[in-house]
């Protein structure tokens, strides 16, 4: 039929042209480009352990070393551009653009080496690099809630259960609640590491390679910790970004309940904070709006990383072993996750250190609120009643404070003395938001000396990082 055949890597047993449409079909690199800085340093250790074990003569080993480099420098300055539809993916663009610089030897990269192996590797090289990076901005958002709390340290506001009035708590106490959160995101960000720190090349196309390749000096020269044990599990194992999804969007879910907080405690009904303006926007129809557009967009994009993660773990539940180009899929859904939790721990980190705290809004909060009702039980049972039987004498006063439209504060000694004959003077201090605050003194509660403990516990532990 006279069809001119263009070059591919696998282009040999076809007669024919492929399909406009399948090319485009099956084309990663729009996506895969993001790995081009990984795919050419995986590609200079793999030519030198060539080079080292013989497999390739030490003249060929140079020059494609050299000519990966040269690549590797130009990609870096923008001098060259990877353009959509110029190879089917990153690695076919790596080997076209080689064969370019220095000719056919270019051919002799891929031996003892298959694109299975080779995008497993990427893909790890990729994470580790961008791991590193969540974890510093895990830091920098850990250091604001810090900073904050150290502040605000002994501003008083109303705990929540069920978004009621509960009992008051140190807003320094709050903070630090995100602070532990996030601790353990970050622990479990570490823990991932070390599974993902595993060198695939090697495995070739799924059951190894007949050349006398050396593994131990590739993981060396990629700083690798460990050599995957199994050929077949390491070109078909996506665990590892599995693993990092998961643990992202346990971490968005704790960035999206602190949104919601911070979209409430902004809004009038509450008026706890002052969001910065430079992380607001405003209506295009009502001038007086003030929006925290950046918290509630952290919120929504809460979604799409829960998506990302059953994506994947949808693709991957039905493959067999051991690489199918299904696996291509697991791109998208990774650098999106990358990208989104950069920029949202990136904005929230910001939004934390540059809000304004109105503390005595939270201070009033906690006035005539019956967030006290707790401690009038509790005296009564150092007194020597049962908690059920003060916990329903409590509920009288209440309700005779509710029918008489006053508050605790309001109440008399001598209406206090016709609940319960054991209530003295002492009682009215004891009903105070700060003393209520200073009397949770168990360790882990919220009283001013435990706050303080714990901030330098908060200390301690970012030392250690
Ligand atoms: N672009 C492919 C991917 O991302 C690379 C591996 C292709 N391997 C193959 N045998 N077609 O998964």
């Amino acid at each position: 039929m006279g069809v001119k055949k263009i070059e591919k890597l696998w282009g040999g047993r076809f007669k024919k042209n492929i399909n406009k449409e399948m090319e485009e079909f099956i084309s990663s690199l729009s996506f895969d480009k993001k790995l081009v800085k990984h795919d050419l340093l995986g590609s200079i250790a793999h030519a030198q352990m060539l080079g080292k074990c013989k497999i390739i003569n030490e003249e060929e080993k140079d020059k494609i070393v050299e000519g990966l480099k040269q690549i590797l420098k130009e990609v870096q300055k923008g001098k060259i551009e990877i353009v959509n539809g110029e190879a089917e993916d990153i690695h076919s663009w790596v080997e076209n653009k080689l064969k370019e610089k220095i000719g056919t030897i270019a051919g002799k990269l891929h031996t003892a080496r298959s694109r299975n192996d080779q995008v497993a590797l990427d893909e790890r090289l990729y994470l580790k690099e961008e791991v590193q990076k969540i974890q510093d901005l895990l830091n920098d958002l850990q250091t604001s809630l810090l900073l904050i709390a150290e502040k605000n340290l002994d501003v008083i506001m109303p705990g929540y259960t069920h978004l009621q009035h509960a009992q008051p708590i140190l807003f320094s106490h709050h903070l630090l609640a995100y602070f532990y959160k996030f601790n353990r995101d970050k622990g479990r960000m570490k823990d991932l590491f070390k599974r993902m720190d595993v060198l695939t090349l090697g495995s070739a196309a799924l059951a190894g390679t007949s050349f006398p390749i050396d593994r131990e000096y590739v993981a060396k020269e990629l700083n690798f910790g460990m050599i995957s044990e199994n050929s077949l599990d390491a070109v078909s194992d996506r665990d590892f970004i599995l693993e990092f999804l998961s643990t992202s969007a346990i971490l968005m879910m704790h960035l999206s309940r602190l949104s919601e907080e911070i979209i409430l405690w902004s809004s009038k009904e509450f008026n706890f904070i002052e969001l910065d303006d430079s992380f607001c926007t405003g209506s295009s129809i009502m001038p007086q709006k003030k929006n925290p557009d950046a918290a509630e967009l952290i919120r929504g994009k809460t979604g799409r990383v829960y998506g990302n993660l059953i994506n994947l773990l949808i693709m991957m539940k039905a493959l067999p072993l051991a690489y199918n180009h299904d696996m291509q899929e697991d791109k998208e859904p990774l650098f999106d996750t990358v990208s989104t939790l950069g920029k949202s721990l990136f904005l929230m980190s910001k939004m934390i250190e540059t809000m304004q705290v109105n503390k005595e809004k939270m201070e009033t909060s906690t006035k005539g609120d019956f967030s006290t009702a707790t401690e009038l039980a509790d005296y009564l049972v150092k007194k020597g009643l049962s908690f059920r039987e003060a916990h329903k004498l409590i509920g009288k006063i209440i309700l005779y404070c509710l029918e008489n439209k006053k508050s605790l504060e309001d109440l008399a000694i001598s209406e206090l003395k016709s609940f319960h004959k054991d209530f003295k003077e002492e009682i009215i201090e004891i009903l105070k938001p700060h003393s209520a605050i200073e009397a949770k003194d168990s360790y882990g509660g919220t009283s001013l000396k435990r706050v303080k403990e714990s901030i330098q516990k908060a200390k301690k532990i970012m030392e250690e990082k």
